[in-house]
């Protein structure tokens, strides 16, 4: 499989970061801790790294039990007819999985895949250039499709739909419209705001499925394959023990075993067990359901500034000096996941799960 990355994929990366500077009086997060949770906007260097680590098919795969039943009939059925796999858009909160699942299935359909994002298809000659170069069956990635603009996204309509591409070429009364077929190709998109997605858009994908958080024991199988990877070792006990800090996502799992790892080497300790990665994960803030300092912050600033709630996502933003999309898309899905918020048409309610964790009850 050859995995191509245009020169300007890594516009993603910066551009989901999205941080402010904390207004807070609370202790500045150091930037190794901030490092450790955040989902979005990953350094270079994690990046390189996650590449050696993605499972290579859908065998290899852990977890997404019906997503993986779901691709591999499609899979079945477009090599069978001989055709490309139907668009298909991947949503869920960062961290689960979805590049990883673009890769492996150009892998499984034996085909190239294109990767990109949204804001790096500034203007129509982006796109126009990507998608003239695809070969039959290729798959064109793009991550953060809710962010595409319009004429880019006008271009996709007719290239989904009809492997056609219609430019404009001149302007005013001259200007006429011209044809070029394009080879069938597999559109996979990735957000993680479904609803942000035009209808036309999202109408044009044949499949639409949505990421899950990992179970513990998921987790476990992922540290598990990573730290055979890596030449880390580390007993079922342990491996537990990060999975439960892991806040249900991959990216995290391996991101607090690498961590635990540098404790583990520091402290001359070969083996990694429970009680290691328990001291190694309070040591850099990450407590024992995988909350860090802002997810902490957010739930206090709810239940101590504005008495539980219900409150506004602009309104937590401003008390935490935290970005809301941030907020919105990287931090709430897991506290709502594990029921610490719940989102009413009023604004977001700490619940009382919250209030004891955090020792307030
Ligand atoms: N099902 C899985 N089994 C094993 N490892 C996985 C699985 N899913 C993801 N990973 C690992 O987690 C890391 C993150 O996955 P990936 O980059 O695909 O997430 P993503 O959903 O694309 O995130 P983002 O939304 O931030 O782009 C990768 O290193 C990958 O190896
Ligand atoms: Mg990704």
């Amino acid at each position: 499989m050859a995995i191509k990355r245009s020169s300007q994929d890594n516009s993603s990366s910066s551009s989901k970061t999205g941080k402010k500077r904390r207004k807070s009086s609370k202790p500045a997060m150091s930037e190794e801790e901030s490092l450790l949770i955040a989902t979005a906007g990953i350094d270079e260097i994690e990046n390189n790294n996650e590449d050696s680590l993605r499972p290579q098919s859908l065998a290899e795969y852990i977890g997404q039990k019906s997503l993986k039943e779901v691709l591999h009939i499609a899979i079945q059925a477009a090599k069978g007819r001989k055709e490309a796999l139907d668009h298909l858009l991947l949503y869920g909160p960062p961290g689960l999985g979805k590049t990883t699942m673009s890769l492996i299935l150009a892998q499984e359909m034996g085909a190239s895949c294109k990767i990109t994002a949204a804001p790096a298809l500034e203007r129509p000659r982006d796109i126009t250039g990507i998608l003239i170069n695809l070969k039959p069956g290729d798959i064109l990635f793009i991550d953060e499709i809710h962010r595409l603009n319009r004429m880019t996204e006008e271009l996709l309509y007719p290239a989904m739909e009809d492997s056609r591409l219609d430019i404009t070429i001149g302007k005013g009364q001259t200007a006429r419209t011209r044809s070029i077929p394009l080879s069938p190709f597999t559109l996979v998109g990735a957000t993680t705001k479904v609803g942000s997605l035009t209808s036309p858009l999202r109408d044009r994908f044949g499949l639409i499925q949505r990421l899950q958080f990992y179970e513990i024991d998921e987790l476990t199988l992922i540290i598990q394959r990573t730290a055979d990877l890596l030449k880390i070792t580390v007993t079922q006990d342990g491996a537990e023990e990060i999975a439960r800090r892991a806040r249900g996502t991959p990216r995290i799992a391996n991101r607090l075993l690498r961590r635990v790892r540098d404790y583990a080497q520091v402290k001359e300790m070969a083996t990694i067990d429970q009680e290691l990665a328990a001291t190694a994960l309070d040591l850099y803030n990450v407590d024992v359901m995988g909350l860090d300092w802002t997810d902490r912050l957010v739930l206090s600033a709810i239940i101590e500034q504005f008495r539980g709630g219900p409150v506004g996502l602009e309104a937590v933003a401003a008390a935490t000096g935290e970005d809301s999309k941030t907020i919105e898309e990287v931090y709430e899905p897991y506290l709502l996941q594990i029921g610490f918020l719940n989102r009413t048409h009023r604004g977001r309610i700490a619940t009382e799960a919250a209030y004891k964790h955090l020792g307030f009850l």
